[in-house]
């Protein structure tokens, strides 16, 4: 299974990501993040750009809407060649079986599909108060992760703590993508649940997410370095 650290590129315009992906060697392409602030503003041109660059793209779209416009819009972002991209889970399996059907290729090739759970910024008190959901948080991401599962998508978002929860039932090859990832010596920001790449590592996240940590850095490169040493044990 292919480990990595995915830079989430969180800038205003292309121009901006542009300028800080040149601070990397040529030889040196990370894996980066495309978020919704990003793709609304600049647009699938900045995916190709991207590509054409040669990095591997995670398209963050967290799509939820009804199966038929879901299915139909990935059948559009599985043309861009990304890597990864995602959906909530909370839009049912149906819905996820979609999304999985409009991104599968004729080949039969397609980017890896993976499901938000619950988002981090939801607390449990708000989710049982204002969505009216009475499990706990804990047992609805596993509910959520065993959905996305039983839809056939390949693996979830989650905070890294959970990824242990998350692999017990749905097993190892089910992959999780975490962000809440922080330096021992470094500021949590908006944080709460975070946790460093080592610990990452050992606790069976596949991809780590990183954002302020490597691009607020003064060297970034040396970040995105130090941060893959550490959790790819390298
Ligand atoms: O700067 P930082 O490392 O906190 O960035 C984390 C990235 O992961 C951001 O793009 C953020 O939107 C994203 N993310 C997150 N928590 C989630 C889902 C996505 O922090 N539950």
């Amino acid at each position: 299974m292919a480990k990595d650290v995915i830079i989430a590129c969180d800038f205003p315009s292309a121009v901006d990501t542009l300028n800080f992906l040149d601070r990397f060697p040529s030889g040196e392409k990370p894996f980066v993040k495309i978020g919704m602030e990003l793709f609304y503003s600049s647009g699938p041109e900045i995916v190709r750009e991207l590509k054409r660059r040669g990095h591997k793209i995670f398209l963050d779209l967290k799509l939820h809407d009804i199966p038929n416009t879901v299915r139909k819009t990935m059948q559009v972002v599985t043309k861009l060649d990304i890597d990864m991209t995602n959906v909530h889970a909370a839009g049912t399996i149906e819905m996820m079986r979609a999304a999985l059907e409009g991104l599968t290729r004729d080949d039969g090739t397609r980017p890896l599909l993976i499901a938000v759970t619950q988002l981090t910024s939801t607390s449990e008190e708000r989710m049982q108060k204002e969505l009216l959901i009475g499990a706990s948080i804990n047992d609805t991401i596993v509910h959520y992760a065993k959905n996305a599962h039983e839809a056939g998508l390949d693996g979830v978002v989650c905070s890294p703590l959970e990824a242990g929860m998350v692999k017990n039932a749905c097993g190892a090859a089910f992959q999780t993508v975490t962000p809440g990832i922080r330096f021992a010596d470094s500021a949590a920001d908006d944080q709460v649940r975070i946790t460093t790449p080592a610990r990452a590592r050992e606790i069976g996240s596949d991809y780590i997410v990183v954002g302020r940590p490597i691009t607020a850095a003064d060297d970034p490169v040396a970040a995105w370095r130090r941060c893959r040493k550490d959790f790819l044990n390298l």
